[in-house]
């Protein structure tokens, strides 16, 4: 079980003085074990913030968090994030990237080497642990980016527009590697976007967002069957999602 419930939440900066700033307001949601959701909605709305409370990065003003009952505080390994900008350490060959939090952790040498192999191979990187990040392109980096975060086997994993960067190709890619490894590995995903087409492709539920203050204004239920396949993405179907959606967001 990790299921995320975001209860009564808003988010006002600066609570109390005189340029507060209220992003979020009365956010009810709840993310189910194992499920994939992605979070759209403009620039500003508050998607980043949300998601980083979701992290413990910082705590609401009122309302709660919690992951499986309890009250999100504080950040977790097994809540582990990853942001557009990778988080890769260029003085670290992929694999010892990749193994850095179970490191970390006093993991022994042993068991260190097996989840190397292990995430190298589930992101697509077999054949290049020893390189290092600078001989890697972008969608490289952001591979092993997601292997570091997977190899702490966190129970929730949130991302924050993580191919926000790479080009159109690449990104599809990447959406559906994103896919099979979520479905080998049944983590409950918060996935952050302002692209709809990547929202629905890959999401049980697209939560779309008002303009600040960011509220719930809409939550699809994406019934598409899976595995998913980009042959899906010219479907009436997923057009007329991505249609109704797109009426939706606040240009
Ligand atoms: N630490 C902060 N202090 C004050 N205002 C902030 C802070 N972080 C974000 N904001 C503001 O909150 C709003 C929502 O930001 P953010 O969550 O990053 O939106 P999004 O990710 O949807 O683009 C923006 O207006 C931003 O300027
Ligand atoms: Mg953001």
């Amino acid at each position: 079980m990790s299921e995320i419930v975001v209860d009564k939440l808003t988010h006002t900066f600066g609570k109390g003085s005189p340029g507060a700033l209220t992003v979020l307001e009365d956010i009810d949601l709840t993310f189910e074990s194992g499920s994939f959701s992605s979070i759209v909605g403009t620039s500003g709305c508050g998607k980043s913030t949300l998601l980083k409370m979701m992290a413990g990065l910082f705590e609401p003003s009122d309302g709660q968090m919690t992951l499986d009952g309890d009250v999100i505080k504080g950040t977790s390994q097994r809540r582990g994030m990853v942001f557009q900008q990778d988080a890769v350490f260029p003085w670290m060959t992929v694999a010892k990237n990749i193994s850095y939090g179970p490191r970390l952790r006093g993991v022994s040498r042993e068991e260190r080497t097996a989840i190397e192999k292990k995430w190298v191979e589930m992101v697509g990187l077999k054949g290049f642990e020893d390189r290092w990040p600078r001989e890697l392109s972008g969608g490289m980096r952001k591979r092993v980016d997601i292997g570091r975060v997977y190899a702490n086997d966190p129970d929730v994993l949130l991302m924050d527009e993580p191919f926000g960067a790479l080009d159109a190709q690449t990104k599809e890619r990447m959406q559906a590697d994103l896919l099979q490894t979520w479905r080998q590995t049944q983590k409950t995903v918060v996935f952050v976007t302002h692209d709809l087409e990547e929202a629905i492709f890959l999401s049980d539920k697209v939560i779309v967002m008002s303009a600040r203050p960011g509220r719930i204004r809409h939550i699809e239920e994406v019934s598409l069957p899976r595995p998913r396949t980009d042959e899906m993405r010219l479907t009436d179907e997923f057009i007329q999602i991505k249609r109704k959606l797109w009426g939706m967001l606040e240009h």
